[in-house]
């Protein structure tokens, strides 16, 4: 590993294909990160299971989120990407942090509490736990910054929690890990209702973008976005909570400011506003989404770095690991 770096750590869930949110919330901002941090990036397999999923599809899933990291710009050669679920570490230290983490604090996150609310027929053990098995991916690797966006500032500070409580008793373990969160796209709200968050799982397929729409469906969702009777394109995220969600969008996009975005409309209906934002976003996926058909085609790069990456992973994931073991007490197999 590179030690003049400081070390970054990220990943997503392997469910569905993703959406502009994930992109300009996450991915975006980690394309070029590692000119400033020695990268790790997993494909978060193992998270993936707290809700049902079909066998094929899961699969074919996780590897299109691989195809899809390299295609935004990661390239597996400069960034470690791998899957969660080819380091057993992860499952491992998860276990440990487990007897590390109170029933009361899980039992505060509000993901778990949505997550709940909305799969009420599934509320299984790994559902709870799951900011556990995050803080052991992000402990691992003793990161020092976590770029996500803002639903998961929550979880990060629980990690934070864990590693400051582990540490108190243990000696300094594990480093403690601070959030990053870009500024445009932090948190891209649904184009059907801008007071929600945009999801993987809407009901209404209005709602959310995907990075694999075509430029015709990005533009026809854009279109259909819920704005508010005033006409004026003004950043104002209180009372214009849509024309503000669509402007965050933009700038994300286009790295004009609101001030400029403002100028640049002013006078244009919402109507040309939304064919503009949906016109932009459309062109910024089109090369990601070419690069991704290219990478699905061709196995064998993804399947050669997925590969030397998770034994890079495995590596830097053990040497923490058995620092673990050891300073809770847990014996040694002895060598011969
Ligand atoms: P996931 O798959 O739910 O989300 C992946 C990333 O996308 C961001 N995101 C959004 N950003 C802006 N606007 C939105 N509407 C939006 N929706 C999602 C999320 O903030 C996240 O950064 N628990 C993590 C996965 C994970 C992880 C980790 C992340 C597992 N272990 C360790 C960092 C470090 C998650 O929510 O993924």
């Amino acid at each position: 590993m590179d030690k003049e770096k400081k070390i970054l750590y990220s990943g997503m869930q392997a469910t569905n294909t993703l959406t502009l949110g994930n992109y300009l919330g996450a991915l975006k901002n980690w394309v070029s990160m590692h000119e400033e941090y020695e990268c790790f990036y997993g494909v978060m397999d193992l998270h993936s299971l707290t809700v049902r999923q079909e066998p094929a599809e899961f699969r074919k899933n996780a590897r299109s989120l691989y195809a899809l990291y390299v295609a935004a710009g990661l390239d597996p050669e400069k960034n470690c990407v791998y899957y969660q679920s080819h380091v057993p570490a992860h499952t491992q230290l998860a276990w440990i942090l487990n007897c590390f983490t109170y029933m009361g604090e899980l039992s505060r996150m509000t993901q778990y509490k949505d997550k709940a609310a909305k799969h009420a027929d599934n509320v299984n053990a790994g559902l709870f736990t799951y900011p556990v098995l995050m803080a052991s991916d992000i402990l691992l690797y003793q990161a020092d910054v976590v770029p996500v966006g803002v639903d998961q500032k929550q979880h990060l500070e629980i990690t934070r929690d864990i590693a400051e409580r582990f540490n108190s008793i243990y000696g300094d373990v594990f480093t403690v890990p601070e959030a990053y969160i870009g500024k445009a796209g932090a948190k891209v709200m649904s184009l059907q209702d801008p007071t929600k968050k945009m999801s993987k799982s809407d009901e209404n397929p209005n709602a959310t973008v995907f990075l694999l729409d075509d430029k015709d469906t990005i533009i026809r969702k854009f279109k259909r976005a819920v704005t508010d009777s005033d006409a004026e394109i003004r950043y104002d995220a209180e009372n214009k909570p849509g024309v503000s969600n669509l402007m965050s969008i933009y700038s994300a996009v286009s790295k004009k400011s609101y001030e400029e975005i403002e100028k640049e409309f002013a006078g244009s209906g919402y109507g040309d506003f939304k064919i503009a934002v949906g016109e932009r976003v459309a062109e910024e996926l089109l090369p990601i989404q070419n690069k991704y058909q290219e990478l699905m085609k061709e196995k064998s790069f993804i399947e050669s770095c997925m590969k030397n990456n998770a034994e890079k992973a495995f590596y830097v994931s053990n040497k923490t690991l058995r620092k673990v073991y050891k300073k809770v007490g847990l014996t040694e197999l002895p060598r011969s």
